[in-house]
């Protein structure tokens, strides 16, 4: 097609009316989504300010010191990823929020940072200061655009520690990531409950948001007994008298209207805001989503056979600017926006499941299916064995004894995570591997799975790792099968998320797919400890890496 008719194309799919960036036309946020941001942004929760209220403090004055973390912005460096303090940090004189890892424009037309798609700049996100000996998290704080997508069976972290965001939140909001210790949750929790009791609306974070009381947010009414205007009233069934209500119910109401941010962040597959492979499928009338029915991994199949036939048929049409921007290309990328013939190339090799002559099988929809471009399931692909035994030596990972149910539960202060309910285990295998530790490892999902202290996320664990057609025949089966497995990442808009996997470890995407290459390679001679099958089913060259980068590339989007 000549850049005419393409133009035409692209107008004329334009003038459907889906091609508006989500600013543009953004309908006002519900009053749950309104709040759940300023509770999103809310320093007071943390173990610091709690500090500075127990030295005197005032609920309604301002912290005294800032947490040193937060003074600057750590960027990952150098392999293994170290992170360095790289700018000055935005949050810098206040406590931790969720936004401090969770990083959004804050940097916006910084060198070497920018925008960010809800997450942090470094390999493993820092952590509040206390003398637990935990400088940094022990995983890559994820993306969270499209992370509360609807699903089933629906887990988060990418351990699947979490059955719900309601839990996710209140556990967030009362542990290790704001600054408390597992011996603290109970305490965490009063402090929160604190707060939102006795806001009375005059801080700056409260400005922002109208200066209402968090007592009026919950309640819809007014300090002098009015309602509140309809745009900041949460629905009737949400509202909570939060000097009468239990210190449960109010940490529920906190989670419910971040979660209803949360659930606000959306990528293109549900949002308005076009990647150029969103516009390509738009302009060639091909499906965005599933049918009702559809599975996302028949609908990945479907579109192949779909794009390879418009192909055949000379139909297909390109996408080569932006309509969306007067210049044609990205707002907060510097690639060209354009889906041609080497994403279509990348694209190809990323759903073919059977490798042909010349024709590289990525196998890469298998688990990172559209249109959310991964499954939400959990897979070892390698990732930790890589850490592992960059520190260890080749073979290493082998040789470190991971026991079954019985001796696991046997040693559970050794080998599984702290809980509020079990403060003093050491969770071996939830941790940063290190040259002076060789049990010290990440097993991702090993900890979650048929441990008792997280009783919601079982289920649906064991769906994941039973129920994908070949079962599991006893416990020790099942939970093998868990070994350094961590839930697949979004491929949307990688250009706002780097560094890659769960530990930060790989910094560009070239190397995250030429990774592919000698994972499927090991995982076929059988040295990955536990690997995934479908691994086993990438068979890509060197050839293949640009195409498919490529193809990442056009996945790429103006997310704001
Ligand atoms: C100190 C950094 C830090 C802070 C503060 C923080 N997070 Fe996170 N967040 C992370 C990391 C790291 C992960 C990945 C954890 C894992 O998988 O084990 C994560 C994971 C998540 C996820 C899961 C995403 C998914 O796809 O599974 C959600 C949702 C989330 N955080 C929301 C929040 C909320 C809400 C808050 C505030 C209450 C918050 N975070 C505070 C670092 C942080
Ligand atoms: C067996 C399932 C599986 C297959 C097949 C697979 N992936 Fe992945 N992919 C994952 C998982 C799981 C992770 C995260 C691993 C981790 O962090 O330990 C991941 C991570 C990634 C990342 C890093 C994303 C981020 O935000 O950290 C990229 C890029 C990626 N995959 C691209 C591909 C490409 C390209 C292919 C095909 C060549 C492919 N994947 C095939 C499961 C898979």
């Amino acid at each position: 097609m000549n850049f005419r008719a393409l133009l035409l194309a692209v107008v004329a799919a334009a003038s459907l009316g889906g091609l508006t960036q989500a600013s543009e036309e953004a309908e006002p946020p519900t009053a749950e989504v309104f709040h759940g941001e300023r509770l999103f942004l809310e320093t007071r929760f943390a173990q610091r300010f709690y500090d500075f209220v127990s030295r005197g403090g005032g609920i309604n004055e301002s912290l005294d010191k800032g947490d040193p973390k937060l003074e600057k912005t750590y960027r990952f460096f150098g392999l293994p990823p170290y992170q360095i303090p790289f700018a000055p940090g935005p949050f810098e004189g206040s406590s931790y929020n969720c936004r401090t890892c969770h990083l959004v424009d804050e940097h916006v037309g910084q060198k070497e940072l920018g925008m960010r798609a809800y997450n942090d700049f470094a390999s493993r996100s820092p952590l509040p200061e206390r003398d637990d000996g935990q400088s940094v998290s022990v995983r890559n704080s994820p993306v969270l655009v499209g992370s509360l997508s609807p699903r089933d069976p629906f887990l988060l972290h990418l351990d699947g520690e979490f059955a719900s965001t309601r839990e996710l939140v209140i556990a967030t909001l009362t542990g290790r990531n704001l600054g408390w210790l597992p011996d603290e949750s109970a305490l965490a929790a009063r402090h929160a409950c604190e707060i939102i009791r006795e806001d009375d609306g005059t801080g700056e974070l409260a400005g922002e948001f109208s200066g209402l009381a968090y007592s009026e947010v919950f309640s819809g009414v007014s300090a002098s007994g009015e309602a509140l205007p309809e745009e900041h009233r949460i629905a009737t069934e949400r509202r909570i008298n939060v000097s009468e209500s239990s210190c449960d119910e109010i940490l529920v109401g906190i989670a419910d209207l971040i979660g209803h941010y949360l659930d606000d962040l959306k990528f293109s597959a549900e949002a308005d805001i076009l990647s150029p492979y969103d516009l390509f499928l738009s302009i060639n009338g091909l499906p965005a989503r599933p049918d009702e029915d559809e599975s996302d991994e028949d609908y990945s199949d479907r579109l192949l056979a779909r794009i390879d036939s418009l192909d055949e048929s000379g139909e297909l049409r390109f996408v080569e600017r932006n309509p969306a921007t007067e210049d044609g290309g990205f707002r907060f990328h510097d690639q060209p926006y354009r889906f041609g013939e080497i994403e279509l190339q990348g694209l190809r090799i990323f759903f073919n499941r059977e490798p042909a002559p010349g024709r590289g099988a990525g196998n890469c929809g298998s688990c990172h299916a559209a249109p959310h471009f991964t499954d939400f399931g959990f897979h070892n692909i390698g990732v930790t064995q890589v850490e592992y035994e960059a520190i260890h030596g080749q073979g290493s990972f082998w040789k470190l004894l991971i026991p079954a149910v019985g001796p696991r539960n046997e040693q559970a202060d050794v080998y599984l995570p702290a809980t509020a309910t079990h403060p003093d285990r050491r969770g071996m295998f939830r941790r940063l591997a290190s040259e002076s530790d060789p049990m010290a490892t990440d097993l991702g999902a090993w900890n979650i799975f048929l441990n008792e202290d997280y009783p919601n996320a079982q289920e649906p664990l064991h769906r994941s790792f039973c129920q994908n057609g070949t079962g599991c025949k006893t416990a020790d089966q099942a939970l093998g099968r868990s070994v350094a497995a961590f839930k697949t990442p979004t491929l949307r808009d990688l250009g706002h998320s780097a560094p890659y996997m769960h530990n930060g470890q790989i910094s560009d995407l070239h190397a995250s797919v030429a990774f592919y290459i000698a994972a499927s390679a090991s995982s076929r001679n059988g040295t990955i400890r536990n690997a995934d099958p479908e691994l086993r089913k990438v068979e890509i060259t060197p050839n293949d890496i640009q195409p498919l980068v490529s193809f990442l590339i056009s996945l790429y989007e103006d997310y704001e």
